[in-house]
Order: structure tokens, then C-alpha cells, then sequence
């Protein structure tokens, strides 16, 4: 493995340069032993998450004492309670009002990952509130059905926030979804996926340099904030609906004794047809649906949802680990046949594009190495551009259509996210050369592989105002892997 000296210029304030950074080839991290999954007993409950739904939300952003199970830590969190915030409901159609308190030592705000709000309330990087401060939110909701997130976005702290804990489910429902006949009550299980790596009382935020290339990969895998975790399902039809909440791991989901998965929904809901597969490659800010047949299993048996090897994203991918102990219960749920197929999607047509834009996600090997002047390192950009609040790289119109197609010249994995907007995918080229099932609906992320090229085809909501596009390994982020479009009215 060969490194490069960064030399910085002494008359820039900038810290953290100087040291040695990964050169940009495979295996970052290879001689980082720690990213290593080291997984735990599986006997902790898995923790269901709290619900927050009316109209008077109070979210405090704070330090916590987190149990989470095998071990306990100091953290951040939205309630007293530990990690992970309250998973916010609503119906389409709704107002969402709540209240961010913020009692950290430092400036938070919120994003709404997936959801169209107006930009003002949408988690600008410089627009955060100071600590003992308060800020409202108030926005209707206009998204279908689905499972959306929040987390913090202050530029340079989002990646270390998110991390520490702050982070929630957002889950909107409507009349469509209630149409359908699918698992819900104890049949239906929401699953926060995340890494982090532990060491002592407080959960700390301290990636290395090769860290930053590659992203922060812990060795422990939470499930809804707690270590290897056991659910008890009962036979029958389970719906598990995942979010990817870690910073830069990249989870390739399957079942342990290989029962498939039917996937049903991605980012922004439901497909229009379920699909079955064996394994789902699901990347930071991703979440999918999918249905699991359990039925056939014994009562008192056990199986796992796992995390199988893939190929083409190096150092990530090389490991075959368990995320979650399934138990099959004695009771039986639900074995009735649930819906396989549901409403048209009406994604954008490529036929209606006004233009094709390109993005290059470029890592430091390939062109890179300049200084962000959001204050990373500047080892990633987009278009050879770090994160500038002053510069605005493009603008659009609100309804209208065009493809904006990314590629992926550099040797690291890039999870693609655009704010304020659920668009389609037309296809992939390169790496993997197809989309997956989950990619065929709405979605808001979508991973880039090695040597990969995505079209994305996008209508752009009649939101005016300035939105982010960035990627969602959240230490590339912070570095300035961050660009800003405007749409006009
Ligand atoms: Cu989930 Cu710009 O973020
Ligand atoms: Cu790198
Ligand atoms: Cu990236």
C-alpha cells in the first residue's frame, strides 16, 4: 500500500493536514483491523422504537447514557433514553410541526431525508441552531407512504452527530398503503442498521485519516441501538422495513438459511410489483421493504438477517457477518397471502428530459486534494468541486424533467443523495451493469460501486429554493463531497 504526504499551504488556518492519507487505492482500510464486524451474542431483545406522532413534537438534542444491551455509553440522543430518536408518524396530507431544543454544546439542526420541505427548514449546513436554542419546523407532508429519516446536517459536524446517535425513523402512511393487505402490528418491524466501533464509557467520534478516505467503519453492528440484537417473529408473514443509519458501511442483506427476500418497497415506498431476491446491497441513507415468508419454519428455531460478502467495493464487502437473530415464536401470525402488487409508481420519463446533466464522484487519487471551503480536506469532490455555501453549481426549473447521470471513476463506494425530491433510476453501467429490485421505485440514494455509471431521471418539485447533492458516506460529506442546485419557480 503506498501513501501520499499532503503538504498544506501554512498560510491557510486548516487543520488536520500533514499526515498521511490512504493513496486512493483499494483496501483503505486493510490494515485498520477494527472495521473488522466483531459480531455480539444475540441475545438482547431488540429494542421497538418509540413512536411521536400530533402536532405538539418536541425533539431535544442532548448527551444520553445509552443501554444497548452488552454494553452502555455515553452517546447523543433526541430523548432521554439513549440513541436514536422517536420514529415521527404521520399521515400524507399532514402537518408536521415539532420543535428542535437544542442542548448540545455545539450548533444542530434537522434534515428530512426523502422529504420535499420547504429549503428554509431543510437542514441548510450553515443554518443550525446554537446551543440553548429552539427552532420550529412546520411543513406539509407531500410524500407517499414510506419510510423517511432525519439527522443532523451542520456541515463539518454531520457525519460525528449522526454517529453519536442523532437520528430517527420517519414513517408516513396513507390511504393507498392502508388498502393493501400487508403484515402490520408485531408482524411488521422497523430496522435502524449501524456501525460504530466502541471503546470505554463514551461513544467517541475519532476517525484516522484512512478513516475519512474510506469512511468510519465500526466493528459493531447496532440494530435499532442495540448490539447483535434477537427478535421474536411469529410464523407466517413477516414486513421488515430497513434503513441503512450508518455512516459509510454498506450492508449486502440476505437470510442466513436463504429464504428470499420479496423486496416490496425502496426509499420514497411501494414498487409496483414485488420481486424476489436473495440479497440486497443497501448503502448508507437507503432503506428498503421487503417481505419474508416465514411460515415454513419450526417454532423455537432460529434463523439470522445477515450481511453477505460482495464484490467491488474492496475492503467493504470482504466480510460474511450476522445482524439480527430471528426466533421463530410458537404463536402464528398472519399466513394469509399479503399483496404482491400495488399502485403505479408515475416515475419521470427519460422522454421528457429538457437535459443531462453529469456528476463525477471523484476521490483524491483521481484529481482531487484541494481544500474545501466548508472546511474539509477536500480529498472528495463532485465535479472537481469541494463544498462552497457561496457558490450555487446548478440551477432548474420546478417541474421540469431532466437526467442527471452519475459516475464513479475512483476505487471507493459513494452513496448518492439528492434533497428535497424522490426521483427514478433508468439504469446502471459498469460494476454491477443493472439495477437492483429495490431501485426499480422511488428513490432519493442510490449506491455508486467502483467504475459504476447511474442515470437518474428527476422532476423537480414546484419547491423553489437552494437544495443539496451530496454523498452519503457521511465522512466523504463533511470532507466537501457536497454540491447545492437551485430550482427556480
Ligand atoms: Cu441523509 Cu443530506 O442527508
Ligand atoms: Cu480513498
Ligand atoms: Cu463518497
Amino acid at each position: 500500500m503506498k501513501y501520499m504526504i499532503l503538504i498544506c499551504c501554512a498560510s491557510l488556518s486548516f487543520t488536520g493536514c500533514g499526515m498521511s492519507h490512504g493513496s486512493g487505492h483499494e483496501n483503505h482500510a486493510s490494515d485498520n483491523s477494527t472495521s473488522k464486524v466483531v459480531e455480539g451474542a444475540f441475545t438482547t431483545a431488540l429494542p421497538s422504537i418509540p413512536e411521536m406522532s400530533g402536532s405538539t413534537r418536541v425533539l431535544t438534542a442532548q448527551t444520553v447514557r445509552h443501554d444497548a444491551g452488552s454494553a452502555t455509553f455515553e452517546a447523543l440522543g433526541y430523548s432521554g433514553s439513549g440513541i436514536l430518536g422517536p420514529t415521527l408518524t404521520a399521515n400524507t396530507g399532514d402537518v408536521m410541526s415539532l420543535t428542535l431544543q437544542n442542548r448540545l454544546a455545539e450548533g444542530t439542526n434537522l434534515h428530512w431525508h426523502g422529504l420535499t420541505v420547504p429549503p428554509e427548514q431543510d437542514g441548510y449546513p450553515d443554518s443550525t441552531t446554537p446551543p440553548g436554542g429552539t427552532n420550529s419546523y412546520s411543513f406539509p407532508i407531500l410524500q407517499r407512504a414510506g419510510l423517511y429519516w432525519y439527522h443532523p446536517h451542520a456541515h463539518g459536524s454531520t457525519a460525528r452527530q449522526a454517529y453519536r446517535g442523532l437520528a430517527g425513523l420517519i414513517r408516513i402512511a396513507d390511504s393507498a398503503e392502508r388498502g393493501y393487505r400487508l403484515p402490520s402490528g408485531k408482524d411488521e418491524v422497523l430496522l435502524v442498521l449501524q456501525d460504530k466501533r466502541l471503546s470505554g464509557s463514551v461513544l467517541e467520534y475519532a476517525p484516522s485519516s484512512s478513516d475519512v478516505m474510506a469512511g468510519m467503519l465500526g466493528e459493531t453492528i447496532f440494530v435499532n441501538g442495540a448490539i447483535s440484537p434477537v427478535a421474536t417473529l411469529r410464523k407466517g408473514w413477516s414486513r421488515l422495513r430497513v434503513l441503512n443509519g450508518s455512516n459509510a458501511r454498506v450492508f449486502n442483506l440476505a437470510m442466513g438459511d436463504g429464504t428470499p427476500l420479496l423486496v416490496i418497497g425502496s426509499d420514497g415506498g411501494l414498487l409496483e410489483n414485488a420481486q424476489s431476491t436473495g440479497s440486497i446491497l443497501l448503502a448508507p441513507g437507503e432503506r428498503v421493504d421487503v417481505l419474508v415468508d416465514l411460515s415454513r419454519h419450526a417454532s423455537g428455531t432460529s434463523t439470522f438477517l445477515k450481511s453477505m460478502p460482495f464484490s467491488g467495493g474492496g475492503i467493504q464487502g470482504s466480510q460474511d457477518f450476522r445482524l439480527l437473530k430471528i426466533l421463530i415464536d410458537s404463536l402464528v401470525g398472519d399466513s394469509s397471502a399479503p399483496s404482491l402488487s400495488f399502485a403505479p409508481l408515475a416515475l419521470p420519463v427519460s422522454t421528457n428530459s429538457v437535459r443531462t446533466r453529469i456528476f463525477e464522484m471523484t476521490a483524491m487519487a483521481h484529481g482531487g486534494g484541494g481544500h474545501s471551503m466548508g472546511g474539509g480536506m477536500g480529498m472528495h469532490q463532485i465535479n472537481g468541486k469541494s463544498w462552497d455555501p457561496r457558490r450555487v453549481d446548478d440551477s432548474v426549473v420546478a417541474g421540469r424533467t431532466e437526467i442527471w447521470e452519475f459516475k464513479n471513476p475512483s476505487d471507493e463506494i459513494h452513496p448518492v443523495h439528492i434533497h428535497g425530491m424522490q426521483f427514478g433510476l433508468l439504469e446502471r453501467t459498469g460494476g454491477r451493469a443493472a439495477l437492483s429490485a429495490h431501485e426499480r421505485g422511488w428513490k432519493d440514494t442510490f449506491v455508486l460501486l467502483p467504475g459504476e455509471t447511474v442515470r437518474a431521471v428527476i422532476r423537480f418539485p414546484n419547491q423553489p429554493g437552494l437544495f443539496l447533492l451530496h454523498c452519503h458516506n457521511l465522512e466523504h460529506e463533511d470532507d466537501g463531497m457536497m454540491l447545492q442546485f437551485r430550482i427556480f419557480p
